[in-house]
């Protein structure tokens, strides 16, 4: 015991938020390190094995346009790993760039991971990550890291309910006592609203804009309920019918009204969860109420559009991009709440 306390010293705990849309690893004691979009430029040589170039943000501004050999690419959609190769080479990436390659001891990884992962999709993340050089592999699901992280009484018997709405999936959760006592992931998260403004420009406007754009204008001036003053602003694209570049107006009206469907989905989802809610749970929620996490938490007045539909207060989390991240950092903190989490 006292041995392996000493070897946890030496070879800092650290976890990965292996997002859809962005990853984040944090250090026991140094806090989060990186945060970076999930977006992976790999290299094939030429007996075809590939090799990972770097993972983030000016692979992100690559998507698209990267050229011959080299590939840039999202090794998570929709929630899962869609290549586990890359996965383990990114958690190798981690752990070196975590450590600086001066560590000779392996770390213990926490991996926050999608609720609804398979058990075979559960034990090649864990493989993964052990022969990417892990000692001890712990997993963690969304729901309840992001549940930890929102600063949520995880561990008290008291019901709490998160929403975790990230790139690929939304993932909403009830959590008590230490344990996920309901969870509903669907695949409708910020991805998709980005698709939907896609679509909704090309049938309305014949103007053919990409994904980014898609995701762009979302931030920029997206939203799900009516603002006092509509934002607005320029999209530019290619015009289906006469192939020129050519640029729109585009509102948070338009974006309201693009989005709706995604939206409705995850009010839905949320609907569904609130139906099968145990009563003894219920009360708890109608007292505090509803938090959200995730980056899809940001969209203007989503809080306010869920709390009209649910008829319950609906809080967004201090900074919901970090929420999960930062309760894998509590979860490290608490060996025996990782204990207790790791009966998977
Ligand atoms: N200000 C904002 N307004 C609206 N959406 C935003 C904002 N900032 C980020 N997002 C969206 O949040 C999403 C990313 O959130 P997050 O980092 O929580 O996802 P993730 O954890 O990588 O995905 P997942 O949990 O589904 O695997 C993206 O779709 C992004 O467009
Ligand atoms: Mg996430």
């Amino acid at each position: 015991m006292i041995l392996d306390q000493l070897i946890g010293f030496f070879s800092s705990d650290m976890s990965i938020d292996l997002g859809t849309a962005n990853t984040l690893v944090l250090v026991k004691g140094r806090g989060i390190i990186i945060n970076e979009p999930s977006v992976v430029a790999i290299q094939k040589n030429k007996n075809g094995k590939t090799r990972i170039l770097a993972v983030g943000q000016e692979d992100k501004n690559m998507l698209g346009k990267t050229p011959g050999s080299i590939e840039a690419i999202r090794p998570m959609k929709d929630g899962v790993i869609a290549d586990f190769d890359i996965t383990e080479k990114m958690i190798r990436y981690f752990i070196e760039k975590a450590h600086k390659r001066k560590s000779f001891l392996r770390p213990r990884i926490l991996i926050c991971v999608p609720y609804g992962l398979t058990q075979v999709e559960r034990k090649a993340v864990r493989e993964s990550a052990m022969s990417a050089g892990a000692r001890e592999v712990f997993l963690i699901e969304e729901p309840m890291a992001a549940a930890i992280g929102a600063n949520l009484p995880v561990r008290e018997p008291v019901g709490s309910l998160v929403v975790d709405i990230g790139g690929g999936t939304t993932e909403i959760g009830v959590v008590s006592l230490g344990g996920l006592v309901i969870s509903k992931s669907i695949r409708t998260a910020g991805d998709k609203i980005d698709m939907a403004i896609v679509d909704y420009i090309k049938k309305k406007y014949n103007l053919l804009i990409g994904e980014r754009a898609g995701e762009e204008i979302k931030i920029e001036i997206g939203a799900t309920i009516p603002l006092d003053e509509p934002l607005i602003s320029t999209v530019k694209g290619r015009d289906q019918v006469s192939g020129l570049l050519s640029s729109i107006e585009f509102t948070s009206e338009d974006v309201r009204d693009a989005t709706k469907e995604p939206i409705k989905e995850i009010a839905d989802a949320l609907k569904d969860v609130l139906e099968i809610m145990p009563p003894d749970l219920a009360g708890d929620i109608v007292e505090n109420g509803v938090v959200l996490t995730g980056g899809g938490a940001l969209i203007r007045g989503l809080d306010k559009y869920l709390s009209d539909i649910i008829k319950l207060p609906v809080y967004i989390a201090e900074e919901p991009l970090l929420a999960v991240a930062k309760g894998t950092g509590k979860a490290l903190e608490e060996i025996e709440l990782l204990q207790q989490l790791a009966n998977e």
